[in-house]
């Protein structure tokens, strides 16, 4: 394994800002993860571990090793003449597995088509799209504990699935993923209730809706609202949407007839928060090299030259709006680190 010193993260973050690795190595195998702990520990380095870079804030340089997960296989086992276990690396691209998975004809990610970032980062967010979370489909995963070096299996179960949210995500670097695995099926039924991608299939009319057609249209509605991170620079959704009391949904409602929300299973109602911060007049307002993108206000972006402090600045405003005008406390999404 080649470690490196003072190497630059812009490539791999997709905000694109210009911070540093004080030591930097990728890892292929679970050897190479495991030995690149060693490593850290022997050298009293801090160790962080970087996937796709897709869902984090950098505003400083980071100190000691990170950890750049590269391995990139993907394995299927299958269980019955329809069903089969897809293993992959934590370093395979999310959306190359969903291609994968949907060419050789099983079903299941097809609503998560197009989201950024690297497999290994998918569980820790729980990731989700257009009706479809990544735990409805992830049977288990492997991930190397850093404080004791001690491997693990997890099951579904045991990752603590929430609303992005995981075990993963509230223990912060205390573990890396090395790899996912998922039970896909060919008969799986298809999830097409989310509003936006009824309407097309409507519009589409087309005849023969399978998975593969899914993904296309959800790859085309993705398109139309969040920027390419390879165009523009981004991690998706900067907030988390809301969950709020009953109550005080109704008396939202009653203020803001549009409000757009959905009830959740426990008598709560989640709010878009993309709504309420457009409301505010926010979407594709710019401050300096920084701003909220002109199709979707959930989305913030660097234009080029950006710093995480600005956007930060910029999220800090629009917290500031949504608590003062609609009383409800926006949760930023991503790693802020
Ligand atoms: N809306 C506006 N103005 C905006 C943005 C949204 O009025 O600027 C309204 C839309 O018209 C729609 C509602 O808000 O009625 C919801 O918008 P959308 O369907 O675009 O979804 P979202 O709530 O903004 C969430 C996820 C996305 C995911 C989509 C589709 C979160 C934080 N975001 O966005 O995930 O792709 O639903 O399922 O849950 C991500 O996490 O990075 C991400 C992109």
């Amino acid at each position: 394994m080649q470690f490196e010193k003072n190497k630059s993260l812009k490539r791999l973050n997709t905000l694109a800002f210009e911070h540093t690795a004080e030591h930097f190595v990728a890892a292929q195998f679970d050897d190479d993860l495991a030995e690149a702990r060693e490593h850290a520990l022997k050298k009293s380095w801090p160790l962080f571990v970087l996937g796709g870079g897709s869902n984090i804030v950098l505003t400083q340089d980071i100190k000691g090793l990170v950890v750049h997960p590269v391995g990139a296989d993907i394995n299927y086992q299958s269980t019955s003449k329809d069903d089969v276990l897809v293993t992959a690396n934590a370093g395979v691209n999310w959306h190359e597995l969903v291609l994968d998975t949907l060419q050789k004809g099983y079903a299941g990610l097809e609503n998560l088509s197009l989201i950024p970032g690297a497999a290994g980062a998918a569980p820790v967010q729980n990731i989700g799209a257009y009706g479809v979370e990544l735990n409805q489909r992830l049977v288990s995963l492997r991930a190397l504990h850093l404080p004791s070096g001690e491997w693990r299996t997890f099951t579904n179960k045991e990752c603590e699935f929430g609303y992005r949210n995981s075990l993963f995500k509230r223990l912060k670097s205390e573990y890396v993923i090395s790899t996912i695995t998922l039970k896909l099926s060919k008969s799986l039924p298809l999830n097409t209730q989310y509003a936006a991608l009824q309407q097309l299939i409507e519009e589409s009319q087309l005849t023969n809706v399978d998975a593969k057609a899914v993904s296309r249209l959800v790859c085309q509605i993705r398109s139309q609202k969040l920027p390419d991170p390879k165009v523009l620079s981004n991690v998706g959704s900067f907030f988390q949407n809301p969950i709020v009391k009953k109550e005080h949904y109704q008396s939202l409602k009653a203020k803001h007839p549009n409000l757009v929300a959905y009830p959740q299973a426990d008598g709560q109602v989640k709010l878009a928060a993309g709504w309420l911060i457009d409301t505010l007049g926010f979407r594709g307002k710019r401050t300096g090299s920084v701003g909220v993108h002109d199709k979707q206000a959930l989305v913030l972006v660097n234009f080029g030259g950006g710093t995480g402090e600005q956007l930060l600045a910029l999220a800090d405003d629009i917290r500031q709006c949504v608590k003062r005008s609609f009383d409800v406390e926006l949760r930023i999404e991503p790693n802020v680190m």
